[in-house]
């Protein structure tokens, strides 16, 4: 319903003349209605506000969530050297090649090259001294063709072996975070080693095999090694502890 207008009782008393009065009517109907415009947009935006704060709250719960999942991850991570009898779906392969190929490079050559084998007998091949029943092996390697300055001046120096090592934790935090076990097995430096891994890979002489990862789902439970020790901490100089 609509208010009366102020401006009528004047009307009734007839002390204005009636066009200029409609005229101011409606100019104050306008007036009214333009009130209850903002008050409505206000109303709006106040509510949109606190919608969005409430948003912006349960954003913040959720990405305190995935941090404090992530933190876990790495937390409970430990080695798996037994595994279920059961592929490893390619979805998951998939994620944990990304997970690798995130790790940082220096000078972001990303000097590294991954070799998935799901054949047993080249796992047997692989796994000689150390026999496994891992389902999956991922060979990452280093090559040392992408080694090379970006502006073409001189090879950098061997940083490619902490590259593949940086993709080889980010693999095995991946596939703990998808359930799945793994364990690193080191190949290079011990060339004899390298060479045997190199070999039954048909490598080229630009990869490198560094590492041998197995993986699978687990058979086995054992609790995550708590290694954090204070003494392995200094600050600001060697030697000096935290006052
Ligand atoms: C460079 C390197 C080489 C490794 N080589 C082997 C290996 O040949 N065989 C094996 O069973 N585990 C190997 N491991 C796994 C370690 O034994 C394991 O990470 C360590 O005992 C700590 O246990 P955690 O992984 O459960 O925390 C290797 C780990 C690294 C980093």
């Amino acid at each position: 319903m609509q208010k009366p207008c102020p401006f009528l009782a004047v009307y009734q008393k007839k002390t204005i003349s009636l066009p200029i009065e409609v005229f101011i009517y409606r100019i104050t109907q306008n007036i009214i209605d333009m009130k209850k415009l903002v008050i409505a947009m206000a109303t709006a935006l106040l509510t949109l506000g606190a919608c969005s704060t409430q948003d912006g709250e349960k954003q913040e719960a959720a990405t305190a969530d995935i941090n404090q999942a992530a933190i876990e991850n790495i937390m409970t991570r430990t080695s798996i050297r037994k595994y279920k009898d059961q592929p490893v779906e390619q979805e998951k392969i998939d994620i944990m090649l990304k997970a690798a190929m995130a790790a940082p490079t220096a000078v972001n050559l990303q000097p590294w090259h991954f070799i998935v084998i799901d054949d047993k007998k080249t796992i047997d091949l692989l796994s000689g001294r150390q026999p496994t029943n891992a389902p999956l092996l991922i060979a990452v390697c280093g090559d040392t063709d992408k080694t090379t300055m970006p502006d073409g001046k001189g090879k950098l120096p061997d940083f490619w072996v902490q590259d593949v090592s940086a993709a080889t934790e980010n693999l095995l935090l991946a596939a703990h975070a998808l359930g799945l076990g793994a364990v690193w097995t080191g190949v290079y430096p011990v060339m004899e080693r390298t060479a045997e891994v190199a070999n039954v890979l048909n490598c080229p002489p630009n990869i490198v095999p560094v590492v041998v990862v197995r993986v699978g789902y687990p058979d086995e439970s054992p609790a995550p090694k708590d290694k954090f020790k204070e003494e392995n901490i200094s600050y600001n100089k060697f030697g000096q502890k935290k006052e």
